[in-house]
């Protein structure tokens, strides 16, 4: 390998185009070398607007290419385990899009399948690597709102309807929870560090679509200690949580995409602190940055896609508890 990682990314998506793109464009040792789409004429309108040395008219051919070392797989969610697990046949290590797969199962295969290849897997929650989350992390660790006793967090936009977006489209593995709820429940898992014990639910599916547009959630986690959250495509409110402890609480906005320059605010008994956190890059460069440090230097890495499935666990928990309107226990 060289002294750095050459990428390829599997498909012209909208994310590829405003998130992968720019970001590692500001790390240090990334190289976009290739795009692949299903149409050749995509393919070579993506590479000359981002100037990408070579395009591909299929994904196979960009997987068969000697100079590619790593591959960023933005493709639909229904997609992303098949050409995960064909990039690491092709010996290519994967930052793959969340959720990384779309059921536990899937997910596991696809850990497994990287790890016989001796390839690296990650899932693009990218929040995980991000400065703000780690100073948070430190703030909480020290104690400075008290032990921890429950925390709300919300992921809500408009979809518009009618749409042709994969986000709706239940053959594609569309839906909110796969979309944005799968955000705030594992920032749930972030902050509480563990798995929840227990899962209650209530979904709203859209009938026109056949997938769900919207839910409320409970995740009760050791100690009796509580996550509220909220998620969807029918409503407006961007991402947001609150992580309360016995003696304060924190406020945190857009905690998964953090802006380049960006804060939380901590209250503890009348005071107000904001804490700044200026990573000074776009929010998927610190994550994409870690992942070549752990390729090239040999970094143990923070998290990897084997954390992927408590997610999902979850998210099936979930719809389980819609559809029966029972509390789901997980252990
Ligand atoms: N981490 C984040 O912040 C974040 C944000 C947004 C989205 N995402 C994730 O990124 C993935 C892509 O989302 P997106 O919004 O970028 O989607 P998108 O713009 O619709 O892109 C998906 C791409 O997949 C390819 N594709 C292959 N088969 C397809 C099919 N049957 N139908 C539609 N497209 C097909 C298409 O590229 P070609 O035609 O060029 O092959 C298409 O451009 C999803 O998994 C989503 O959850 C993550």
């Amino acid at each position: 390998m060289s002294e750095f990682i050459r990428w390829g990314i599997l498909s012209t998506a909208g994310i590829a185009a405003s998130a992968f793109v720019p970001a590692v464009g500001q790390t240090s040792r990334g190289q976009l070398v290739g795009v692949a789409s299903r149409d050749k004429t995509r393919a070579d309108a993506f590479a000359a607007e981002h100037k990408i040395e070579r395009s591909f008219g299929s994904y196979e051919e960009l997987l068969a290419c000697d100079d590619i070392d790593a591959i960023y797989n933005p493709l639909p969610n229904s997609m992303h385990a098949e050409w995960t697990q064909r990039a690491a046949e092709a010996g290519k290590h994967v930052f793959c899009e969340k959720p990384l797969g779309i059921s536990v199962a899937e997910c596991e295969k696809m850990v497994a399948d990287c790890a016989d290849a001796g390839v690296l897997l990650f899932e693009a929650f990218v929040f995980l690597y991000h400065p703000k989350s780690l100073k948070l992390r430190q703030v909480i660790d020290a104690g400075q709102i008290g032990p921890l006793v429950q925390m709300q967090a919300s992921f809500t936009f408009p979809l518009k309807r009618p749409t042709d977006n994969i986000r709706m489209n239940k053959e594609l593995a569309g839906g909110s929870l796969m979309d944005v709820g799968c955000y705030p429940i594992s920032y749930a898992r972030f902050i509480f560090g563990e798995e929840p014990i227990s899962v209650l639910a209530a979904c709203h599916i859209d009938a026109e679509y056949d997938v769900d547009s919207r839910a409320s959630i409970i995740l009760t986690f050791s100690g009796n200690r509580h996550a509220s959250l909220q998620q969807g495509f029918d409503a407006p409110g961007g991402q947001r949580a609150v992580i309360h402890g016995a003696d304060g609480y924190i406020d945190v906005l857009r905690p998964s995409h953090p802006l380049p320059e960006d804060h939380f605010v901590v209250y503890t008994g009348g005071d107000e602190e904001v804490v700044e956190v200026n990573a000074g890059v776009h929010s998927f460069a610190p994550a994409i940055e870690h992942f070549h440090d752990c390729l090239l230097d040999g970094v143990e890495p923070i998290s990897t896609g084997a954390n992927a499935a408590g997610t999902l666990r979850i998210i099936e928990a979930v719809l389980e508890s819609s559809r029966t309107g029972r509390r789901i226990d997980l252990v």
